[in-house]
């Protein structure tokens, strides 16, 4: 199969293309045929070796896929070869920057006709973590405010979306070109950080959501109410600790399951979400979309399109 993959830790440039041997469905597992993957923003930290080293050469990354069965291994009745599946591959495998994928079918939801492959890999990772955060972890509720930071990334931007939909007023962060992007996507108020500090523009929201991390995760605890919390992704695996006593914070668990995908196709299906801006890419370019994802800027999702 083809692939892009990594030889050693660096910069974009060690991403290359080539081949590797196909995988195999093991005990519990189907072989997948991958039509789409996305780019989210953890795959240029692990390349970069931010994460951990990784010791194992070739290291093919990318975590949320769309496409077709092509092999099924022992124990599994509940797919046959062809079926269209999308999902996310468990914590700690990674390896949908490649024509081919085995994993544990359990963790595989099935892609109805009317989802693109493209769409359905761009909304997996993203959806998932967006409503382990938000409904399972933040447990907003209709008529609260929540301060959204980072709206035109991808997670944010299904956020912003489910927010609204679970009846909460949401205000976000972005640069003045995505504005009318994330307004969009159903946000109430949008601050322009760049020229105006969100510390002084919120004050005493129910719930923060931090995609950026850093120091606007550090000043985030400053705009909530007493008894507020916030949740944390972009600030490493532990939640980041708080300067106040009054308010929680929170490092939402993004495990992996069949319910939640379910549950982002019932949202599609809804109307509730959809997907947001996509800039597809072929997997000979995962270089040049590294360059765009590391840039910080990217608005909604990169997709690799195999097929
Ligand atoms: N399971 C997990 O825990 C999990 C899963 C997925 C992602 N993540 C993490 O979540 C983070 C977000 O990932 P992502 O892929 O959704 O988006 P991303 O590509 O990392 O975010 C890009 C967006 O961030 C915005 N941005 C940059 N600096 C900002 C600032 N100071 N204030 C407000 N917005 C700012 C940019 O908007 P402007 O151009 O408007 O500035 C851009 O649209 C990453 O750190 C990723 O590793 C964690």
């Amino acid at each position: 199969m083809k692939a892009a993959y990594f030889e050693r830790h660096g910069g974009p440039e060690v991403l290359q293309y080539g081949d590797l041997p196909d995988p195999v469905a093991d005990k519990g597992e189907i072989v997948i045929d991958i039509h789409a993957a996305s780019v989210n923003g953890a795959d240029w930290k692990v390349r970069a070796g931010a994460y951990s080293q990784i010791t194992e050469f070739p290291y093919v990354c990318g975590r949320d896929f769309s496409g077709t069965v092509s092999g099924i291994g022992e124990d599994v009745d509940e797919f046959a070869l062809g079926d269209a599946v999308f999902g996310v591959c468990q914590v700690g495998q990674e390896g949908t920057y490649a024509e081919k994928i085995a994993m544990d079918a359990k963790l595989v939801a099935r892609k109805p006709d009317g989802v693109s492959h493209v769409d359905a890999a761009a909304l997996s990772l993203i959806g998932l973590t967006a409503l382990v955060s938000v409904e399972d972890t933040l447990a907003l509720q209709s008529g609260e405010t929540i301060l959204i930071q980072g709206g035109a990334g991808g997670v944010a931007g299904f956020a912003i979306q489910l927010a609204k939909h679970i009846g909460a007023h949401v205000i976000t962060t972005a640069s003045a070109g995505n504005h009318d992007y994330v307004r969009g996507l159903g946000a109430d108020e949008v601050i322009d950080y760049n020229v105006r500090d969100f510390t002084e523009a919120v004050s005493d929201v129910d719930a923060v959501f931090d995609t950026v991390g850093g120091e606007v995760a550090m000043r985030s605890f400053s705009v909530l109410r007493s008894g507020g919390r916030a949740a944390f992704i972009a600030s490493g695996s532990t939640a980041p600790e708080s300067p106040r006593d009054d308010v929680r914070s929170l490092r939402p668990r993004v495990g992996r399951d069949r319910p939640h995908l379910e549950r982002i196709l019932e949202l599609a299906d809804a109307g509730a979400v959809t997907v947001p801006e996509v800039v597809t890419y072929r997997l000979e370019e995962a270089a040049t979309a590294h360059r765009v994802s590391e840039g910080r800027h990217l608005r909604g999702k990169l997709v690799f399109s195999m097929r």
